[in-house]
């Protein structure tokens, strides 16, 4: 309901001039220490794919874990990590993607997904896209579906809703901020 994403948008902190002078930071964990607004959440995340046949969900490191595996517990499906370079012990593929200086990787298990899989990407927060850009390239690499992608704060300013479009994957958001 909108009193529910009202009560979640209220519980996540703004912090001024982190990490730089001039951004505004939306902090996710002053929302999840909130058990309401955490619930809530989740919930609400889950709530549009109920009876979707998701069978997995793919979750990027660090926050992205800890929407990605409640939703993936309420939807019944598994729960797949995407994680940063060398930290999954099975055969990985890999895939780069660019930060604002620089650029970073994400990994996934090459056996945690097949063509049989219909997967939804949940991540805590989508910026440029960057982050769910590669995990869209990854789950289409193995030859699973790309369902949708939820996540509780979109920054629009930022164009990774409009990115996720081209890519052909219907975005999902429970809070905006500028
Ligand atoms: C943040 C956030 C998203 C991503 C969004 O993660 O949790 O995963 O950035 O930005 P983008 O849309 O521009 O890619 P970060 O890379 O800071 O990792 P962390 O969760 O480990 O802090
Ligand atoms: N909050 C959290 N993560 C972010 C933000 C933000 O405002 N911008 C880019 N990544």
């Amino acid at each position: 309901s909108s009193a529910d994403l009202a009560a979640i948008k209220s519980s996540i902190k703004t912090i001024p001039d982190y990490p730089k002078k001039g951004i505004k930071f939306r902090d996710v964990t002053s929302l999840v220490e909130d058990a309401t607004a955490f619930s809530l959440s989740v919930k609400a995340l889950a709530q549009p794919y109920k009876n979707s046949g998701i069978t997995k969900v793919v979750g990027a490191e660090a926050r992205g874990f800890i929407f990605g595996a409640a939703v993936a517990n309420l939807l019944g499906a598994g729960f797949v990590l995407a994680r940063k370079p060398n930290k999954l012990p099975r055969e990985t593929i890999s895939q780069s993607y660019q930060l604002e200086y620089g650029t970073d990787q994400l990994q996934i298990h090459k056996d945690a997904l097949s063509a049989n899989d219909n997967v939804l990407l949940i991540d805590d927060l989508i910026a440029t896209g960057g982050t769910i850009e590669a995990a869209v390239k990854m789950v289409r690499q193995l030859g699973a579906t790309v369902h949708s992608a939820a996540f509780v704060i979109n920054l629009p300013d930022l164009g990774g809703v409009d990115k996720l479009r081209q890519l052909n994957v219907t975005p999902f958001c429970l809070v905006e901020f500028e």
